[in-house]
């Protein structure tokens, strides 16, 4: 049997995988695999930006208060303070590798976004922020001599043996399974699982396939019940839906419903620029009492095109003109704060496992996270996963070759079932949930389980994620940042500081 035999290997292409990548090729040899084109990522759509606390009256301490008040009582205070004392030197060092942050003068140019007290988020040509980012960090692996990338290469599993994560079996374009080795170990910057649902921001490669990974593999996993909805996806296209940044409210546009009325002063004194969970429910509110919700821009005037291009121009190509009509809006399923349980280096529960990115749960987001902090966290905790990891010894790679994991061809019925699971998770498990419903998408999802065979790789790794998500929906009793129980509508203080470990 071939084996590909590496010093680290690295399983995704967002700015963790790119950034933790980069990193290690100054110890050795890195291989990137990942399954689609490496441009094909959350990081690479995001608008709004990266969060550092570097303007004029700003501070890691006020930007620590900010995460931490966001992430109501469950985010861990010392990688928040790891996140944020990093998060200037990170931006320098994303600027030195290329990225053309937005300037005002000579100053980085800042805006703001909702649950931050203060202007202080960082962008690229307005609304391009994570392309920007990417497309820089993508150049420079390109260039590097000792970081090969692997693209349309999906990790089937992770190979452990005697408690040690010794490489991966990953599958290419031909449906052939070969196993990729590690003397040091693998990364996991899989990125999240917005595809688990009908609506949302996420690039159709989000499936969820490190979470099932690991789990399969034996990993500790933790908060899973934590969704986050974006409240403002254009509510025009479908999968995935194209997001209209929280920047412009930062910038001042109000929401309004089909009354004509700004109604966030109803749910949140800061209004439409309160937490995005908080924003979110409001908004299914209106949408339940039988209203639309519109993103009211027009005082931005000929201001909106300028500062938000991309946006700009997808809304005009729906018809849309942000200068003179309000814009559709709805909220969809975002990010995911829980994830595998990593230590302040990335360390997951199994040696030589690491985790980055939305993948992990580092516990800088609690239960909400912070707007314009994944960027920041993908990046600041890439260079310590990739620190620890290159400081440990070669690893034994003479075992027994595992056994190849068995494949089966996508034929029609895979995306009939892929849209099976993103409706019972929409429907079930969404914005607003409760005992009897969670059990009721538990039940249809085993039901599933029994018609998707093994070797559907993306719908087995969607199952697996979906019923640990609502496993954990079930046992939290509370309502706390974006998990919201109507059974449960109080937080609790049973739950305060406790996490949900499976
Ligand atoms: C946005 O631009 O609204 C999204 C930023 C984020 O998810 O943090």
């Amino acid at each position: 049997m071939n084996r590909v035999v590496t010093d680290f290997i690295v399983i995704g292409s967002g700015i963790a995988g790119l950034m933790t990548a980069l990193t290690l090729a100054q110890e050795g040899r890195v291989m990137i695999l990942t399954k689609a084109r490496e441009e094909e990522s959350n990081s690479y759509r995001a608008q709004g930006g990266i969060a550092a606390a570097i303007g004029k009256g700003d501070s890691p301490d006020l930007h620590r208060d900010d995460t931490i008040r966001t992430g109501v009582d469950l985010c861990n205070p010392y990688s928040v303070d790891i996140l944020v004392n990093m998060a200037p030197q990170t931006i320098q060092l994303l600027s030195d590798l290329g990225t053309p942050f937005d300037k005002q003068g000579n100053d980085w140019a800042l805006g703001r976004e909702g649950s931050h007290s203060v202007s202080r988020i960082l962008h690229v040509e307005g609304d391009s922020t994570g392309a920007g980012i990417t497309s820089s960090l993508i150049t420079k692996v390109m260039e590097h001599p000792d970081i090969t990338m692997m693209t349309h290469t999906m990790v089937a599993d992770l190979i452990i043996r005697e408690g040690e994560c010794k490489g991966v079996w990953a599958v290419d374009t031909a449906q052939t399974a070969i196993p990729y080795l590690a003397h040091k170990g693998v990364v996991l910057a899989t990125g999240g699982c917005g595809q688990l649902f009908q609506y949302t921001t996420n690039d159709q490669v989000s499936t969820g396939d490190g979470f099932a990974m690991a789990i399969r593999a034996g990993a500790t996993i933790t908060d899973m019940e934590f969704i986050q909805f974006h409240p403002t996806a254009l509510a025009v296209e479908q999968n995935p839906m194209f997001l209209v940044s929280e920047a412009v409210r930062g910038e001042g546009a109000i929401l309004t419903n089909d009354l004509g009325e700004a109604f966030m002063h109803r749910y949140h004194e800061w209004k439409d620029l309160a937490p995005r969970d908080v924003v979110s429910r409001a908004i299914y509110s209106e949408m339940k009492a039988g209203r639309t919700v519109f993103l009211d821009a027009r005082m931005l005037g000929a201001r909106f095109a300028a500062r938000f291009p991309r946006i700009y121009k997808k809304c005009m190509q729906h018809g849309i003109d942000p200068e003179r009509v309000c814009i559709p809006v709805t909220p969809a399923a975002h990010f995911i704060m829980g994830g595998v349980q990593t230590d302040i280096y990335g360390q997951t529960s199994i040696a030589r496992l690491f985790a980055c990115g939305e993948v992990a749960c580092t516990g800088v987001h609690g239960a909400n996270r912070l707007a314009s902090n994944s960027l920041l966290e993908g990046a600041v905790f890439a260079q310590r996963t990739a620190m620890q990891l290159a400081s440990l010894p070669d690893q034994n790679l003479e075992f027994d070759d595992a056994l190849s994991p068995s494949l089966c061809i996508n034929n029609q019925s895979t995306e009939k079932w892929k849209q099976q699971i993103r409706k019972i998770m929409w429907d079930y498990v969404g914005i607003v949930r409760s005992s009897d419903n969670l059990s009721i998408g538990l039940a249809e999802l085993k039901k599933l389980d029994q018609e998707v065979s093994e070797g559907y790789l993306e719908c087995r790794n969607m199952l697996i994620t979906a019923q640990v998500i609502i496993k954990a929906a079930l046992l939290r009793e509370e309502s706390r940042g974006g998990h919201y129980r109507y059974d449960f509508p109080e937080l609790s203080p049973d739950w305060s500081n406790k996490h949900n470990v499976i």
